[in-house]
């Protein structure tokens, strides 16, 4: 049987008080571009989609969806036939902009989820100015209930496990040959940690850093090198206070082998899943401590 597969996450919806600035910091600092601007809500491309990042005016700080691409071999109707055979509640959602259907459904930590196959492009392309990532590449989010996420993402969505820092402290999940798609901490609290994006390479993570200095934006933390995926990575806060990732260099995982491509920096060969200890390679001490922001 043909099980339901994402491919990668393509948006994030952003609840916000302040929408103006959260749009501002997207275009200006980000390098997107607005695409659309529907019933107080903006769209926002990075290029090719019709949108990437989803500005929703609302009453609280917080993420209102994560829209994830399935690979396309079912149909929504059979994604939802198979989704409620599991017992999982979905919705069909019609006229989005960009996106003519979704499946709207809830994970196990309460995100709503937003599953869909094609989504309309954008004529804006990439932009010129600002950091301008390659994509959105994965979230972090803390869950009380986190083994019982990593399940269902596993199980229902065809995600593989990649990685942990620490016994069950941080787990890693991928879609596709990205080290990870989604990294799950285990919590007392359910909500976003962390959301990336994928730099070009080293050289567009210094250009960035830059970007944010001139715009006053403070790295929070690195760049370093990661242990689990090894990503050379750099925090800092959007004018909401979420923290915002920048990455290069991130693991290329083979699903088929199970281990990740060999990289100059890896200490075992073949390298495959495993536990690792503390989040830098480098031995870089952080000012900031991002299990307690
Ligand atoms: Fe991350």
């Amino acid at each position: 049987m043909t099980k339901i597969k994402v491919f990668r996450l393509a948006y994030a919806d952003f609840m916000t008080k302040n929408p103006e600035d959260m749009i501002n910091y997207y275009t200006n600092v980000m390098g997107y571009r607005v695409t659309e601007k529907t019933a107080g809500i903006t769209y926002l491309s990075n290029g090719l989609d019709h949108h990437n990042i989803i500005i929703t005016p609302a009453e609280k700080t917080a993420i209102r969806s994560y829209g994830y691409q399935l690979d396309g071999k079912l149909s929504l109707e059979e994604v939802q036939e198979q989704l409620q055979l599991q017992g999982i509640a979905s919705k069909l959602r019609k006229g989005k902009p960009g996106i003519a259907t979704l499946i709207e459904l809830n994970d196990p930590a309460g995100n709503i989820i937003e599953l869909f196959t094609d989504m309309e492009h954008s004529a804006v392309g990439y932009g010129s100015s600002g950091i301008v990532p390659l994509k959105l590449g994965h979230i972090a989010f803390y869950a009380d209930n986190h083994k019982e996420v990593v399940q269902f993402y596993q199980e229902s969505l065809g995600f593989w496990f990649t990685d942990q820092i620490g016994e069950d402290f941080c787990n890693f999940l991928t879609c596709n040959s990205d080290h990870h798609v989604l990294n799950i901490v285990a919590s007392n609290e359910t909500r976003m940690h962390h959301i990336a994006f994928q730099l070009k390479d080293a050289s567009h993570q210094c250009n960035s850093s830059d970007v944010l200095a001139k715009h006053g934006r403070p790295i929070l933390w690195g760049p370093s090198r990661h242990t689990a995926g090894h990503n050379i990575a750099s925090y800092h806060h959007d004018p909401d206070g979420n923290i915002i990732e920048l990455y290069t260099d991130l693991d290329v995982f083979i699903p088929e082998l199970g281990m990740f491509e060999p990289r100059p920096w890896h200490k075992y060969l073949p390298l495959k899943p495993r536990v690792w200890e503390g989040l830098s390679s480098w031995g870089t001490e952080f000012e900031v401590d991002l299990a307690k922001v």
